[in-house]
């Protein structure tokens, strides 16, 4: 029987057995979790930051360097047309996953970061001074300065979509600034600081009417939805692996046919070209015009069996886990005084919070003493920091692999480090 069908079977049996979410069970799947650091049981709960990996994926990694390691796309040997035929696969897989119309309009990045600097490369020729480009308040770094860049080059203009005391997007505000002049529109599906979902489908719909294109981050996003593009009507859409229980160093751009073949090549290089001459040099088809050089063939491919790992486990029924998580960690948190959460409304399991007086950098020493990973600062979002005029938070970031007997491990460490640095 094929593998992930049983491991389908294993969790449908158990989770239908005892009428809840098999945890304990998935927690085996995932070795890490046994670990102990300073000597106390790890806590994860910086999983915004990466994902752990399940068995399966380190096997299919080890399977690959152990049995089929080759390049793609280039040999008529066996190891390099087994390569290919997984690599290939696993592109497949995630076309279906995004929900995207065709294969080739899914192009392997190294993550998120590289696909945003691909679209923000080939819009170099496109935009000129009097275009406008329009990002949120809630963005990472990563999705500022690659735009900063472009608009220092072409002389267009970035404007802001302000953010509110909830820690969601002022959608009056959007309306007001855009215009005519619109050409892109870039926005985070979920806030990476704060956890907020983002009203994607109303801000494609309303950069479509002035004929904007939208290009948006879903690295935090897709741990917890499962994003389906079509429907979202989303011109690009970017990701990495490695949120998503793959490995790190590879990720996706998904880009619509028609975007695709109307941006040029990001990287000239070997595999990208139909022919090339001293005079002159076309360029291959897609996807392989974005995709120049050997690329990280085996992150590829796990990427494929993470994929098939978590959409056996059910983004539905993660979510709906992963929410109970979330309100029970946010009314046990609210029950320590002074402590003030930062994002409110409708959002994935991340909880970004300070205690009064006390610096984040502080707290999140004293609780990888105690165990308990979470990252502190500012997140890579120094914008949502001034506005709320903090240096920063310390962010929980809960998975499907988490329990509520961790958050009460995480709370006493709260407790208690509150405590040594009051
Ligand atoms: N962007 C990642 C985070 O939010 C690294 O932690």
């Amino acid at each position: 029987m094929d593998v992930a069908i049983m491991v389908c079977l294993c969790y449908f049996c158990i989770s239908k057995m005892y009428k809840m979410f098999p945890v304990e069970k998935i927690r085996t799947d995932f070795p890490i979790l046994q670990r102990q650091v300073n000597g106390k049981p790890l806590v994860y709960f910086d999983n915004a930051a990466t994902s752990q990996t399940p068995q399966v994926v380190i096997d299919a990694i080890v399977d690959y360097y152990s049995n089929y390691n080759a390049n793609i796309h280039r040999g008529v040997h066996t190891l390099s047309q087994e390569a290919t035929d997984k690599y290939e696969g696993a592109r497949i897989k995630i076309q279906q996953h995004f929900n995207a119309e065709k294969a080739y309009e899914i192009i392997f990045t190294s993550g998120t970061t590289h696909g945003i600097n691909m679209i923000a490369a080939g819009f170099t020729d496109i935009l000129t001074k009097g275009d406008e480009i329009i990002v949120s308040a809630l963005e990472h770094h990563s999705n500022i300065v690659p735009w900063q860049m472009l608009c220092e080059k072409t002389g267009a203009e970035l404007k802001v979509i302000p953010m509110l005391e909830n820690g969601t997007l002022d959608m009056n505000a959007f309306d007001e600034i855009l215009s005519n002049n619109t050409k892109l529109v870039f926005c985070n599906h979920v806030s990476n600081a704060l956890g907020t979902i983002n009203p994607i489908k109303e801000i494609t719909e309303k950069a479509h009417q002035v004929g904007a294109a939208v290009l948006i981050d879903g690295a935090q996003a897709t741990p917890h939805i499962k994003p389906n593009v079509q429907e979202l009507d989303v011109d690009f859409y970017v990701a990495s692996a490695h949120k998503i229980c793959g490995p790190t160093g590879v990720g996706i751009l998904y880009g619509k046919e028609k975007w695709l073949q109307k941006l040029p090549p990001y990287q000239g290089g070997g595999e990208m070209i139909e022919t090339v001459t001293f005079k002159k040099t076309t360029y291959a088809g897609l996807p392989h015009k974005f995709e120049a050089g050997t690329p990280n063939i085996c992150g590829g491919i796990a990427f494929g069996v993470a994929l098939d790992y978590m959409n056996t486990i059910g983004f539905d029924t993660i979510a709906t886990y992963e929410n109970e998580l979330l309100e029970y960690a946010t009314r046990k948190l609210l029950e320590i005084e002074g402590t003030t959460i930062y994002g409110t409304s409708n959002k994935t399991a991340v909880i970004s919070f300070n205690i009064e007086r006390i610096h984040p950098y502080d707290m999140g020493a004293i609780l990888d003493k105690l165990g308990v990973a979470v990252r502190t600062g500012h997140h890579c979002a120094q914008p949502i920091m001034s506005f709320y005029n903090i240096p920063g938070t310390i962010r929980a970031s809960f998975a499907f692999y988490n329990t509520k007997a961790e958050i009460d491990i995480f709370i006493d460490a709260v407790k208690k480090a509150k405590m040594m640095l009051s």
